[in-house]
């Protein structure tokens, strides 16, 4: 039998990659979803990121969520189900559980295999427990687990992921959380300030170049995983801050004109040429409070430590039919 290292990388390939991939380099600003930085190696390069100096929002959302801890259980209440968005991190999410002492535990991702880890990983820490994973797109909302029905909800999505999203899809995003957690859910959001530029190119720009090694491995696992000839010497990681959008912008820039192909599929890019690679939205005090109510959160209470990144915990209120 064939283990699953042996399987051809072809095989292995998600089509929605390839579609991506050959559908942004077609663009006249090349561009690729920032989703696909996350392959294996990806994962690992990301982890080294949240530990980097400049790198603040790991360590800053952490601090937050350690000190929050008397206060969030006398705003949720105890014997709710924790719902989270996206795999939960080996720090984070513990503190949270060990905290409001959930009677669930729902994670959720797209990649059933960060999934699996992450569940059997929080099974073990917190062993009466019930873990309840669910495979899904966060953007297409699925049946919660049956066993959660009749428990009051805290939906959990740290990290300042929303930033990744433009503000549109974030709306969606928030509002699609609020259908599947169901009104009078709450919500414990992480989400990243606006503050000076300097601050903030340095955190996607570090000293150590592991941000640009991130950056950078995109191109490999096109190489990899697409059969792509991109010659990667030819790319220099790149972070902006671009203010009209209030976000970082990455971007890996063609330092000489090059050629190549993907899947058989012939581009070209001239010095200078970028493709832009991630977006991370960063939003002020008033900012982040409307983006929630325009998903249909009410904040009812925020934290943000030393004023660099907030915790917002929110309610999903009936809509009112009248001012
Ligand atoms: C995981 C999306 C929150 O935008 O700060 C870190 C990803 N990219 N350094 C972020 C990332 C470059 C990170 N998020």
């Amino acid at each position: 039998m064939l283990r699953s290292d042996d399987v051809p990388m072809a095989t292995r390939t998600d089509p929605a990659f390839r579609a991506d991939v050959l559908a942004g380099l077609s663009l006249s600003q090349k561009a690729i979803p920032a989703r696909w930085f996350y392959d294996r190696k990806g994962s690992e390069l990301f982890e080294d990121i949240t530990r980097l100096p400049e790198y603040y929002p790991t360590r800053a959302e952490t601090a937050i969520l350690r000190t929050i801890c008397p206060e969030l259980v006398g705003a949720v209440g105890d014997g709710v189900a924790v719902v989270e968005f996206g795999s939960g991190s080996s720090v984070k999410t513990p503190i949270v559980l060990n905290c409001i002492e959930p009677a669930a535990y729902v994670p959720i991702d797209i990649s059933g295999e960060f999934l699996r880890a992450s569940a059997a990983t929080l099974s073990s820490q917190f062993p009466g427990l019930p873990v309840l994973p669910v495979e899904a797109d966060f953007m297409h909302p699925v049946p919660l687990p049956p066993q959660v029905a009749d428990m009051p909800k805290l939906g959990f999505f740290p990290g300042s992921t929303i930033g990744n999203m433009e503000p549109l899809a974030a709306g969606t995003l928030l509002r699609a959380m609020r259908d599947w957690l169901g009104e009078g859910a709450m919500l414990l959001i992480g989400i990243d300030r606006v503050k000076d530029e300097a601050t903030l190119v340095a955190a996607y720009d570090d000293a150590a170049g592991v941000t640009a090694a991130f950056n950078l491995n995109l191109l490999d696992r096109i190489n990899r995983e697409l059969s792509g000839t991109v010659p990667a010497d030819a790319f220099a990681h790149e972070a902006r801050w671009n203010d009209d959008a209030a976000r970082i912008e990455m971007h890996l820039r063609a330092t000489r004109d090059v050629e190549f192909t993907v899947d058989g599929r012939s581009f070209a890019m001239r010095e200078g040429e970028t493709i832009h690679t991630e977006n991370s939205h960063k939003y002020g005090d008033r900012d982040a409070r409307l983006l929630l109510r325009c998903g249909g959160w009410t904040p009812v209470q925020q934290w943000c430590g030393d004023g660099t990144f907030c915790v917002i915990l929110a309610e999903a209120r009936p809509v009112p039919i009248a001012p």
